[in-house]
């Protein structure tokens, strides 16, 4: 037996409500890519199921080796109309709990994975006054469900929200490969929201923080003072905020380059993924760096994956990653998990073409497929398969 990082590593997969379960009708998300005339390519449907077959889904993580599952409670569904609370659904995601305990599988569980309920949308969202309380409502309902989680997390990736929220006002000319600047006020609401989630989470004893999502940015020559203005509200502000935390997450796919002239889309000389993003398996690890760095805590990898059609490219790409995080690991940082994204390929946010998963399903029957990669990562974290 290697174990390279340690005995009480976590090694798992993540996923996200929405992005699995389907039929999330009551959600922003739903009502968005059902809006006539939306840039959406394609809605989310049935998405893999995983509402139904969540117990089907966990079983195979377990008996992969894996011993760590994060998934996303759905506000949208435990609150569908506001302040009528959802017994049933309540229920449902207790279940998700209790199953994974029959397979001896640590849960850790998102409170908000970028959807909400359709009011809380109409309600002005993350821009509307009173957010903060509607969040807080939410998370004070759902903490009976929290103490068996390992772990939770707040809300998911707020720079990337807060700057889904920036572009969707549409002020901005955006660059090929830029970023649009994240709504301040969103970004002031979002943080508060953590603060206050922070504080009820930690009232029933459970580690809780919140998973940022790093891009990497890498300055050419002079471009140093370009590189830390863009960085500041896109990631810097909302890792800042984390310090109070008990962990730090995140999640990283890729690295963007910053010119004098602002941010570059990857060349075409460089491999790209289904999402167009450079092949670039060390990001992770430059994250989880930057985060400790600003932080001062120890670090969790809540995500990290390839969208590929290429199992062969995803195992690759995966050894390459943990690779580096051992490397920093060795060099002092304290690293204690690493979530793959995805459990399932899934519905990326407007499309089900990049697969980030370790098990495949056909969109007729849903019947599950698990990739090489899945045995491949259990066997990483039974210790049976070095990635050294
Ligand atoms: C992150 C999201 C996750 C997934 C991956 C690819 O930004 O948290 O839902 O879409 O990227």
């Amino acid at each position: 037996m290697h174990h390279d990082f340690g005995e009480d590593f976590l090694w798992g997969a993540a996923t996200a409500a929405h992005q699995i379960e389907g039929n999330n009708v009551n959600s922003d998300w739903w009502a968005r890519e059902h809006t006539v005339g939306t840039r959406i390519a394609e809605p989310s449907g049935d998405a893999a199921d995983s509402y139904h077959r969540y117990a089907e889904d966990i079983r195979l993580l377990a008996e992969a080796g894996l011993n760590s599952y994060r998934f996303s409670l759905e506000w949208a569904r435990i609150e569908p109309a506001e302040g009528h609370i959802s017994r049933a659904e309540l229920d449902h995601y207790r279940g998700m709990i209790d199953c994974c305990a029959e397979h001896g599988v640590t849960p850790l569980l998102t409170l908000h994975h970028f959807t909400a309920p359709r009011w809380f949308a109409e309600r002005g969202g993350w821009l509307g006054q009173g957010c903060v309380d509607r969040f807080t409502r939410y998370v004070e309902t759902v903490l009976p469900l929290l103490d068996a989680a390992s772990h939770v997390f707040t809300i998911n990736e707020p720079n990337i929200l807060a700057m889904m929220i920036g572009g969707e006002k549409g002020d901005e000319q955006l660059l090929a490969g830029s970023l649009p600047a994240p709504d301040p006020v969103a970004t002031e609401y979002l943080i508060a929201a953590h603060e206050r989630a922070v504080e009820l989470v930690r009232s029933v004893g459970i580690p809780v923080g919140w998973p940022v999502a790093p891009q990497q940015f890498f300055a050419d020559p002079g471009a140093e003072d370009v590189l830390r203005d863009y960085a500041y509200p896109r990631e810097t502000v909302f890792l800042e905020a984390a310090r109070g935390d008990d962990f730090v997450a995140v999640q990283a796919y890729t690295r963007t380059r910053i010119t004098l002239d602002g941010p570059l889309p990857a060349p075409e000389t460089v491999e790209r993924t289904l999402t167009g993003w450079e092949y670039y398996p060390s990001a992770v690890a430059e994250a989880a760096r930057l985060a400790h760095d600003i932080t001062g805590l120890p670090v969790l990898v809540s995500e990290n994956g390839i969208a590929t059609a290429d199992d062969a490219r995803r195992i690759d790409y995966t050894r390459d990653a943990l690779r580096a995080l051992h490397a920093e690991m060795a060099a002092g940082l304290p690293l204690f998990g690493y979530l793959h994204w995805s459990l399932l390929d899934n519905y990326e946010w407007g499309s089900y073409t990049p697969t980030f998963g370790l098990i495949g399903w056909d969109p007729e029957t849903f019947e599950r497929t698990p990739k090489p990669s899945l045995a491949w990562l259990g066997e990483v974290a039974r210790g049976v398969r070095s990635v050294l």
